[in-house]
C-alpha cells in the first residue's frame, strides 16, 4: 500500500542503527550488516526521492565510531569508497546532490578525494539533496560554529550581543538546509546519539525495532504517515495552529 499523507516533510533525518544485530543474528560478522546496510540506503534514497522530499540527511559514522574496532571501523571506511564508487553515477543521473557533513578531514584521502569528487560532480543536480554524515557529531557541530561566530567577532564583523540563532545555524554543517522536520531511528534505541542536536529542536521522531539493513520503503512511507499525523505547534497552542489553517 503507497500512504500519501497530507504533509510531506521537507527534511527527513535518519539514524541507521541495528547492522551489527542483523549480522550477529545470521552468524556473521559485523560488517556483513554495514553490507547489508547498503541496500537500505539504496531503498531509501529512492523512497524519499519517489515521495518528494527535498533533503535527507543519513548518519552513516559518528565522531565516536571511531572507538569501535579497527577491522570495523576499516571495513566500513572501505564501504563508503566502494559505495561511492558504485553509486555516484546513478545518483547523478536520478539529479540527486550529494554532499557530506563531518570532519572530513580525519578521513583518508583516497575516501576525502572521492568525496569531493562526487560532491562537485553532483554540484548542479536540482532533486533529492542527500547528506550523509560521516565522523560527524552534533557537538563537534555546535564547536566548529561557534569557533566561526567567535572568528567573526574577533575580525569586527559582529558584537557579541548581536548574536542571534540565524548566526550560529548558518555556521553549521546543514546551514543552507532547513532544519530536519522528521528524524527516523531503527534498531530499537530511542535516543539521539549526538547527532543534529542544534537542527532536530523542532523535528517529530519517529523510532521503530526494524534494524537498518531490514528497513525497506513501507517502514519509509509508515514514518511518513506518523509524521503527516502531527499537529505541529511551534510553541503555539493546538487551537492557534488550526485557527491559522483558516
Ligand atoms: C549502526 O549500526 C550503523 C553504522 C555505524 C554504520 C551505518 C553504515 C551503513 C548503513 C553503511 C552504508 C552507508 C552509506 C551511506 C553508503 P550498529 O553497527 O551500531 O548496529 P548494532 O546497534 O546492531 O550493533
Amino acid at each position: 500500500m503507497i500512504t500519501e499523507p497530507a504533509n510531506i516533510p521537507t527534511h527527513v533525518a535518519v539514524i541507521m542503527d541495528g547492522n551489527g544485530r542483523w549480522a550477529r543474528a545470521r552468524g556473521k560478522p559485523r560488517n556483513a550488516g554495514h553490507r547489508a546496510g547498503v541496500r537500505a540506503v539504496r531503498a531509501t534514497v529512492e523512497a524519499a526521492a519517489e515521495r518528494g522530499i527535498s533533503y535527507l540527511t543519513l548518519f552513516a559514522f559518528s565522531s565516536e565510531n571511531w572507538r569501535r574496532p579497527e577491522q570495523e571501523v576499516s571495513g566500513l571506511m572501505g564501504l563508503f569508497v566502494e559505495a561511492l564508487r558504485r553509486e555516484v553515477a546513478e545518483l547523478h543521473r536520478n539529479n540527486v546532490r550529494l554532499r557530506f557533513i563531518g570532519a572530513r578531514e580525519q578521513l583518508s584521502n583516497g575516501l576525502q578525494h572521492r568525496i569531493k569528487a562526487a560532491e562537485d560532480k553532483t554540484a548542479g543536480n536540482t532533486g533529492l539533496v542527500l547528506n550523509v554524515a560521516v565522523a560527524f557529531g552534533g557537538r563537534w557541530d555546535i564547536v566548529n560554529a561557534a569557533q566561526t561566530v567567535a572568528a567573526r567577532v574577533a575580525r569586527g564583523e559582529l558584537a557579541p550581543d548581536d548574536i542571534d540563532e540565524a548566526d550560529v545555524a548558518k555556521s553549521l554543517q546543514l546551514g543552507e538546509c532547513p532544519d530536519p522536520d522528521l528524524l527516523i531511528r531503527t534498531g530499537g534505541e530511542q535516543r539521539i546519539s549526538n547527532f543534529l542536536l542544534w537542527n532536530i529542536a523542532y523535528a517529530e521522531l519517529w523510532f521503530t525495532d526494524v534494524l537498518w539493513p531490514d528497513f525497506d520503503k513501507q517502514h519509509f512511507d509508515a514514518a511518513l504517515a506518523a509524521f503527516g499525523a502531527k499537529q505541529r505547534r511551534y510553541g503555539h497552542t493546538g487551537e492557534q495552529v488550526e485557527a491559522a489553517k483558516c
